[in-house]
């Protein structure tokens, strides 16, 4: 049986979440291979990253809407796809200039088609399934990092493109083994 390891990590909490040290360095470790970083943001990451964002203040490769980048997407598979859009509308409106998502459900069905067999989905946000079962991904890692006081965790997960596991042996989520850690 496979293992979810749930981490715990203590980190202030930023608007460009890669700013801060520890996320940094969290997300770095969990890269695999070409990495596509689909809401890239200010921080440039030590990994080999496609970068895109849609406000072209930011240092990036692209500057498109994610949705229109991953429908047009021609050259090449990545072995992971970063995730780390606008948390929620408001935050759109607060924080990013009014840049909002595209649809994240919609988004979510286009990542298979970038990504190749094996590779990984890092999400980050409120919730703690992103890609799910359904599309062919296991969950592998969770980390919350807890910025302290009354502020809400920021939640990250890691899921992995498994497509023949997923339709022969549909392990379901409350069957794993699970392993703590905390920071
Ligand atoms: C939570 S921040 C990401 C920060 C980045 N990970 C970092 O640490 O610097 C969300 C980013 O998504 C960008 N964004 C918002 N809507 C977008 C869209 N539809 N397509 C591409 N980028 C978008 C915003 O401009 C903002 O830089």
């Amino acid at each position: 049986m496979k293992k979810l390891v749930i981490e715990h990590v203590k980190a202030p909490l930023h608007r460009y979440t890669f700013s801060v040290r520890p996320v940094r360095e969290w997300v770095e470790k969990r890269c695999e291979g070409r990495v596509l970083n689909l809401f890239a943001g200010r921080t440039r990451l030590a990994v080999a990253e496609v970068r895109n964002d849609l406000d072209t203040g930011m240092p990036a490769d692209y500057h498109l809407d994610a949705l229109s980048l991953l429908r047009s997407w021609q050259d090449g598979l990545f072995q992971t796809v970063l995730l780390d859009p606008p948390y929620a509308y408001r935050k759109s409106m607060e924080l990013y200039k009014g840049i909002i998502c595209s649809p994240f459900r919609q988004l979510k069905d286009e990542v298979p088609k970038v990504l190749e067999p094996g590779g990984v989905v890092i999400t980050f946000g409120y919730h703690s399934v992103a890609m799910g079962k359904s599309r062919g991904f296991e969950p592998e890692r969770i980390a919350v990092f807890c910025h302290g006081g009354a502020i809400h965790d920021t939640i990250a997960t890691v899921e992995r493109y498994n497509l023949q596991r997923s339709v022969t042996n549909g392990v379901t989520f409350s069957n794993q083994e699970y392993e703590y850690l905390s920071s």
